[in-house]
């Protein structure tokens, strides 16, 4: 598997690949409300393709804000069935967190599952609110810079600039 900026040609794919990971209307999430109309960050979208070009995982990554601070919001993110459990998941994730740490970016944050997301160092913010319905428990944060999170509270709002 080899790990590359997502272009324009993937697009199509990378959306097909994310109607099969995840549950059908993933659109209606409050993530997504999050990414209307905005641009993803275009050197934090990642694909993983094998030697024969199959698709085999894809990640993407948005702006957003919580008062002035800025964030990326990890994902969506997505293995396909038969290539889970080799480690491509933790591959993407990582390389999206470097990629962004190299870019001068701050911190990151997610919708997920904790007991996932804890081994790349997330943990739950639990004062920061995504648009409803998101249960709180799965809003988690990484600090790329000591202390990034601390004190950032309220709600996470489109980076529209
Ligand atoms: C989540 C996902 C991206 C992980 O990709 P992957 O390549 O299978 O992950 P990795 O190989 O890096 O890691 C596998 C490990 O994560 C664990 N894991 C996977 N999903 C998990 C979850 N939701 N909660 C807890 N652990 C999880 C596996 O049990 C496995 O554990 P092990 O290392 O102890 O065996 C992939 O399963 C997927 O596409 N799922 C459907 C879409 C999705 O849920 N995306 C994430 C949205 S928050």
């Amino acid at each position: 598997m080899k790990l590359r900026p997502e272009r324009d040609e993937d697009w199509w794919e990378v959306e097909a690949l994310f109607d099969l990971c995840f549950a059908p209307g993933r659109e209606a999430l409050s993530s997504y409300r999050l990414r209307d109309d905005v641009p993803p960050v275009g050197p934090l979208c990642l694909v993983a393709r094998d030697d024969d070009g199959i698709l085999g995982g894809a990640i993407r990554g948005w702006p957003v804000r919580i008062g002035a601070a800025r964030a990326i919001l990890l994902g969506p993110v997505a293995v396909h069935p038969t290539r889970q459990g080799e480690g491509l998941g933790g591959l993407l994730i990582r390389a999206q967190v470097a990629e962004a740490a190299r870019q001068g970016w701050d911190r990151v944050m997610l919708v997920g599952d904790a007991p996932y997301y804890a081994r790349f160092g997330f943990e739950r913010l639990p004062d920061v609110r995504m648009p409803p319905p998101t249960n709180p428990d799965r809003v988690l944060g990484l600090a790329l810079k000591p202390g990034a999170w601390s004190g950032i509270a309220g709600q996470v709002e489109r980076d529209k600039d």
